[in-house]
C-alpha cells in the first residue's frame, strides 16, 4: 500500500508538473519532445498531443513519445544544446529564438509582413519557406516542420492605441534582434526574457508589456497583469518543430521514415487549427474579464508606419528575394 502511495504520489508529482506521460515499453526507442507552452487549448500543446497520440498508437513496439510541456524539462535556449546532446529529440522553440543559428529566421519577426495565416501558410509551404527549413543544417538540426501559432498583439500596463503611448515603456520579447529594434522604433526599451519568466516581471513591474498570440496571453494569464491588449496583429509566432540530425540518421530507415511522414501529417493537421485555438482564447480572454482593444484602420497605419523602416536594418541578413517571396505570399 505504502508502495502504492508512493507511485500515486509521483505520477501526481509529474501531472502537476505538467508532464505528459507516456507509456514506454522496454526496447521502445523513446522520443522525447520538450516545449514551453500549455499542453493543451494552445496550438503547440495541442500539436504535440497529437503527434505523441499518432506515434503512440502507430509506432507501438517500435517508438514511443514523450511530452514535456510549460518549460518542465528544458527552456528554449537550454533545448537547442539539449537536442544535441541526446537529452531530448524532439522541440519547437519559436523562429524568434534561433538567433544564434541563422539570420535568414529574422525574417519571421519582420513586423507586419504577413496580412494573416493564409499567407504565412502559402510562404512556408512554397519553395522558399521549404528551403528555410533546413538554414541550421550546418549546425546539426533538422527542421521537421513549421508549427503555427498566430499573429502577436501589444499588451501593456496602460492603453496602447498609437505607437507614442509605448514612449518610454519597457516590453518583454524574445530572444529576438528584430523584436528588439521593433520595439525601439516606437522610443521604448526592450528586454529579452524566457518565457517562464513573462508572468512574473509584468505582475512585478520589471517590465511593462509584453507582446505575444492569444493563446499565450490567455494560457499564460498574461491579461491578468496588464491594463489591457492592443489587437495590432503585428509580428507573427512560429515554431520550427526540430531535431538532431544524428539522432535521426541514427534510427533504423523504417522508423525514421514513419516518424517523419506522421510528424508532417500531425503538424498539417494541427495548422489547420491554430486559427481556431487563438479565438477561443480571445473569447476566454473577454470572458475572464480581460481588455480587448481594437485600432481604427488611421491608427493601425501609425503602427505600420513606425515599424516598418526597422525592415531595413535586417534587409542583408535576411536576403531581399527572401523578404519579396514572403510579401508576394500577401497576394
Ligand atoms: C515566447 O517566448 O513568447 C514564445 O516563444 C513562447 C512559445 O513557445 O509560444
Amino acid at each position: 500500500m505504502k508502495k502504492l502511495l508512493g507511485a500515486v504520489s509521483a505520477i501526481a508529482l509529474m501531472m502537476s508538473a505538467g508532464q505528459a506521460l507516456a507509456d514506454c515499453d522496454d526496447g521502445e526507442i523513446v522520443i522525447k519532445f520538450s516545449h514551453v507552452t500549455a499542453d493543451s487549448g494552445h496550438p503547440k500543446g495541442d500539436a504535440a498531443r497529437a503527434i505523441a497520440e499518432r506515434i503512440n498508437k502507430d509506432m507501438n513496439g517500435k517508438a514511443c513519445m514523450e511530452v514535456y510541456p510549460s518549460s518542465t524539462l528544458f527552456d528554449d535556449d537550454k533545448v537547442m544544446e539539449a537536442l544535441l546532446l541526446g537529452d531530448v529529440q524532439v522541440a519547437a522553440p519559436s523562429l524568434s529564438k534561433f538567433e544564434a543559428y541563422t539570420k535568414k529566421y529574422r525574417l519571421f519577426d519582420l513586423p507586419f509582413l504577413f496580412s494573416n495565416m493564409e499567407s504565412v501558410n502559402r510562404f512556408t509551404q512554397g519553395p522558399v519557406g521549404q528551403e528555410l527549413l533546413g538554414a541550421i543544417e550546418d549546425k546539426g538540426y533538422t527542421g521537421l516542420g513549421y508549427v503555427y501559432n498566430g499573429l502577436k498583439h501589444f499588451s501593456a500596463n496602460k492603453p496602447l492605441m498609437l505607437p507614442t503611448d509605448a514612449h518610454g515603456l519597457k516590453f518583454r520579447v524574445q530572444t529576438s534582434d528584430v523584436a528588439v529594434a521593433m520595439i525601439e522604433a516606437m522610443d521604448a526599451s526592450a528586454q529579452k526574457l524566457a518565457f517562464k519568466e513573462v508572468y512574473g516581471a509584468l505582475q512585478t513591474g520589471v517590465v511593462d508589456g509584453q507582446e505575444n498570440t492569444w493563446s499565450n496571453i490567455y494560457k499564460q494569464k498574461f491579461f491578468e497583469v496588464q491594463d489591457g491588449i492592443t489587437e495590432t496583429n503585428h509580428q507573427l509566432l512560429t515554431y520550427l518543430a526540430i531535431t538532431s540530425t544524428e539522432w535521426l540518421d541514427s534510427l533504423p530507415q523504417d522508423v525514421r521514415e514513419q516518424f517523419v511522414t506522421i510528424f508532417a501529417e500531425e503538424v498539417t493537421a494541427a495548422n489547420a487549427k491554430a486559427e481556431e485555438i487563438n479565438e477561443k482564447a480571445k473569447e476566454g480572454i473577454l470572458a475572464a474579464g480581460g481588455t480587448i482593444r481594437q485600432l481604427t484602420p488611421e491608427e493601425r497605419r501609425e503602427w505600420v508606419e513606425t515599424m516598418r523602416p526597422v525592415w531595413d536594418q535586417f534587409e542583408d541578413d535576411i536576403g531581399k528575394d527572401v523578404i519579396a517571396a514572403a510579401v508576394d505570399a500577401n497576394s
